[in-house]
Formats: structure tokens, C-alpha cells, sequence
């Protein structure tokens, strides 16, 4: 198993490229099941989720190529990748296939939308909470599709296709919005979606989904409008960029000082995280191509976070924060409101010399003077970084062991903070 060695106590000056979102490339590649058409995706990232979604899809019928070639070993940058599902040669997706990642689970709403059935695993247990199903499966049935459980999986029929109707979200769902959304799209009629996610990436999703002739409204806010179509056609699409990517380096700038260009993206994405981080004492400005972080000198300002759905401070940062402030001027307090059991890093953090106290769903950050390198284990992937983030700023080295969550969602991590001049390398086993 790979690991990854860091000396702490470089800064970061240069320009990182950031990558496309991962969370928003997942989604794009289940929406090509919608159609028999070619889907042409761009700015897809090199990541294992990617590869192993890729290998879900097949086993569906979708084809893949990549800038023309039908082969996925290169490690470039973020990639244009072709998915054509022309037959749906399978309605059921496995547990030996959803139980690696949980997105796979939302293939349910294109093979019920165009196949009138689908019979998809339910998801495995995660290490960061529970993660039930109930809303997508709820949200279905609003939608006239007929669900049981059986051993294991959901078995999903709309033997007269998604029909209109409304549904109102008890609890903001990304993924359960992306599903509802994607049904939806072929419906006979009229779906209204209520508190659905507004997450950028939902966003993202319609408007390619309207590339393909679908026509939504509203993606973004809490009310979707989605008027049913009797078939998609293929798109060409741009993912967006990665905003907890962004702010994952915007943290790391902020943490080990210096003086770092994002390119390729853009503050509109992460505007709570971005004034989070100019009140801890980061100098944030964003440009026409990205965003501008410097951090010289004076240390850290304690900074409390709550997260919430977009647009509040999104969960996927909130490792990162936590080891941010692990070294500020005073105490902070964090609170996690969305995942019950996203405190891993805790742990691990302290093994570094970190001074936090988990109590329920919030965590107390007393910031230290130094951090001090140590063998760390990763456990999830945002977790994973966090380590990274707190290993630039200790003394000494670190070794983060279980890498592989990394490589599910950072695109060249190493590569990327090396050319800012930190040491990172990668010990291959
Ligand atoms: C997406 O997960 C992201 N994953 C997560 O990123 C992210 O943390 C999360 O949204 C929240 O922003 C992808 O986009 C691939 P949810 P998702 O459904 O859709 C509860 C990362 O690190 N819930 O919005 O699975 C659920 O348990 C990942 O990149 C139900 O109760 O998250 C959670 O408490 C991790 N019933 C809350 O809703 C349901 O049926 C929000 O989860 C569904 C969800």
C-alpha cells in the first residue's frame, strides 16, 4: 500500500491547476445511461472513483473512450472522456459494485427512467456515518415508481415510466436531488423538487442534462421544475472545478504560509469557506482565472465553523478547517451538523500533537504552538488530507499510511504541492 512522506516547514509559492470536481464528474458520467447517445464529458478527473465508475457503467453497457482512444492508464490532467450507452445491457448494479462507492447507488434513476427498471444494491456501510437511503427512495415513489427491498438490494419498477408529481425533501440531499432530477427528465409530465440540494454540483448536472434536451429550471435553488421529455440526446459538457479541491489548497497556503495562484477556478464556488478562511488570517482575492492566496508572517485567527448545506460551509472542508486551526491563536470550536461521524481525523490529528476535545457533533480546537511529525493513518478521503494540510506545517516528517483514500478524490496531490516547494513523495510498497 502506498504512503505518503511530507517534511513540514516549507511555504507554498507558486500556481496549483485545479482539477475538475469529482463530485460533479460522478454524477455526469450516470446521467449518459439517460440516453443512447454519446456523452462527451470534459475536464474529467484522473481519480479512482472515476476509474472505478467507469468500470460500474460497463457493466451496464455504457462505452467509454478517452480523447478518442479507449484506454484510461494515462496520468494526465483532468481528460475528455466519451460515454455512450447505445443498450442498456443490464438493470442491476451489484453489491460487489456499489459497495466500493457509494455514488453508484444513483444509477437507480436512469435505468428507471429509461428502462422502467432497475434492481441496484443497497449501499455499504462508510466511515462517516450512516448514509441511509430513505429520500431516494421516497422521492421515487412520489414519482409513481414501485419500490421493495429484498435482500439487500432495491428493487425499483415503473412499468408506465416516471410519472409527474412533487416531492418535498424532509432533509437536503445531494445525491437524492441528483437521482429525482435525472428520473425526472424522461417523466410523463411534471416534477417539482422542494428543499432540494443547491450544491454547485446539482447545478452543473442540469445544465447538462439540458444540453441533452431536458428541460429543467431552477437548479441551484430550493425548487426544481423539471418538465418530462420523451427521450436525451448526446451533449458536450464542461465539469466544473473542484471547489473543496480549491479549498483544500487554499487551506494548505493558509497553513504552511506563502504565496499560491489557483488557476481554474473560481470563489463563486466556495464563498462561505473563502470568508472563513480571510477571517483566520488568509488573504483571499480572486482573479478572472482563479484565486489569489497569500498567507506571510503573522499566525492564525481562531475561526468557529458550522457546517451546512450549500451555501453554508461545506462538510468536505471541515477536516481541512480542523487542521488549520490545530495551530491558530486560541480555541475554536467546530461543529459537523450534516455526517454524524465525521471526526476520524481527530484522532489521527492528535498523533500529531493536537489539542482537540470531541464533544457530540462539535470538536474544540485549542491551537498549539508546533505540530510534530508522526506515522498517521488515513481514513477517509477528506480526512486523508487533513493529515496532509497539518504534516506541511510540522516538524519534522510524517508519514501518511492508506493513501488510496487520496487518490479517490486529489488529482496529482503530490505533484501539485511539490511545485510549490514542499516536500511530498510518495513511497510505492
Ligand atoms: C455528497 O454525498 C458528496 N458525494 C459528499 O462528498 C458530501 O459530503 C455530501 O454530498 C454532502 O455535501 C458526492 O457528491 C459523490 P447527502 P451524498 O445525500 O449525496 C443523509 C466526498 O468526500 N441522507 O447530501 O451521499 C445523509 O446520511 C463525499 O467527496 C439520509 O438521511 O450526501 C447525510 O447525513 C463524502 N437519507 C445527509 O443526508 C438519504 O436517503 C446529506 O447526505 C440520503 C441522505
Amino acid at each position: 500500500m502506498d504512503r505518503i512522506r511530507i517534511v513540514g516547514g516549507e511555504s507554498l509559492n507558486g500556481v496549483i491547476p485545479i482539477s475538475g470536481a469529482k463530485n460533479a464528474a460522478l454524477p455526469l458520467m450516470i446521467a449518459s445511461l439517460l440516453t443512447d447517445d454519446t456523452l462527451t464529458l470534459e475536464n474529467v478527473p484522473h481519480l479512482a472513483d472515476v476509474e472505478q465508475l467507469i468500470r460500474i457503467l460497463g457493466n451496464h453497457g455504457v462505452d467509454y473512450s478517452v480523447n478518442g482512444r479507449r484506454q484510461a492508464q494515462d496520468r494526465g490532467y483532468s481528460r475528455t472522456i466519451h460515454f455512450t450507452a447505445r443498450d442498456i445491457v443490464d438493470t442491476t448494479a451489484p453489491y460487489e459494485l456499489v459497495s466500493k462507492m457509494r455514488a453508484s447507488f444513483w444509477v437507480i434513476g436512469p435505468l428507471i427512467a429509461r428502462m422502467g427498471e432497475a434492481r441496484v444494491s443497497l449501499p455499504g456501510g462508510c466511515a462517516i456515518g450512516t448514509r441511509p437511503v430513505d429520500l431516494f427512495i421516497d422521492g421515487l415513489k412520489a414519482l409513481g415508481v414501485e419500490i421493495d427491498i429484498d435482500g439487500g438490494y432495491v428493487n425499483a419498477r415503473a412499468p408506465k415510466g416516471i410519472q409527474g408529481g412533487s416531492y418535498e425533501f424532509p432533509k437536503v440531499s445531494v445525491g437524492a436531488t441528483h437521482v429525482l432530477m435525472m428520473a425526472a427528465t424522461l417523466a410523463n409530465g411534471t416534477v417539482e423538487i422542494r428543499n432540494a440540494a443547491r450544491e454547485p454540483e446539482v447545478e452543473n448536472l442540469a445544465k447538462c442534462l439540458n444540453a441533452m434536451g431536458a428541460r429543467i429550471s431552477g437548479a441551484g435553488s430550493e425548487t426544481i421544475i423539471v418538465e418530462g421529455v420523451g427521450s436525451l440526446s448526446g451533449a458536450r459538457h464542461r465539469v466544473l472545478p473542484d471547489r473543496i479541491e480549491t479549498g483544500t489548497y487554499a487551506m494548505a497556503v493558509a497553513m504552511a504560509g506563502g504565496d499560491v495562484m489557483l488557476e481554474d477556478t473560481s470563489a463563486s464556488l466556495l464563498e462561505s469557506a473563502l470568508d472563513t478562511l480571510r477571517a483566520a488570517g488568509a488573504e483571499i482575492n480572486p482573479t478572472n482565472s482563479g484565486i489569489h492566496v497569500r498567507r506571510n508572517g503573522s499566525g492564525l485567527e481562531p475561526v468557529d465553523v458550522s457546517t451546512d448545506p450549500f451555501p453554508g460551509f461545506p462538510t468536505d472542508l471541515q477536516a481541512q478547517f480542523m487542521a488549520l486551526m490545530t495551530r491558530a491563536k486560541g480555541t475554536s470550536h467546530i461543529t459537523e451538523t450534516i455526517f454524524e461521524n465525521r471526526f476520524m481525523h481527530v484522532q489521527e490529528l492528535a498523533r500529531l500533537g493536537a489539542d482537540i476535545a470531541l464533544s457530540g457533533q462539535t470538536a474544540t480546537v485549542r491551537g498549539v504552538e508546533q505540530l510534530k511529525g508522526a506515522q498517521v493513518m488515513a481514513t477517509d478521503l477528506r480526512a486523508s488530507v487533513s493529515l496532509v494540510i497539518a504534516a506541511l506545517a510540522a516538524e519534522g516528517e510524517t508519514v501518511v499510511n492508506r493513501v488510496y483514500h487520496l487518490d479517490r478524490g486529489f488529482e496529482r496531490l503530490e505533484e501539485k504541492l511539490t511545485r510549490c516547494g514542499a516536500t511530498v513523495e510518495r513511497l510505492s510498497s
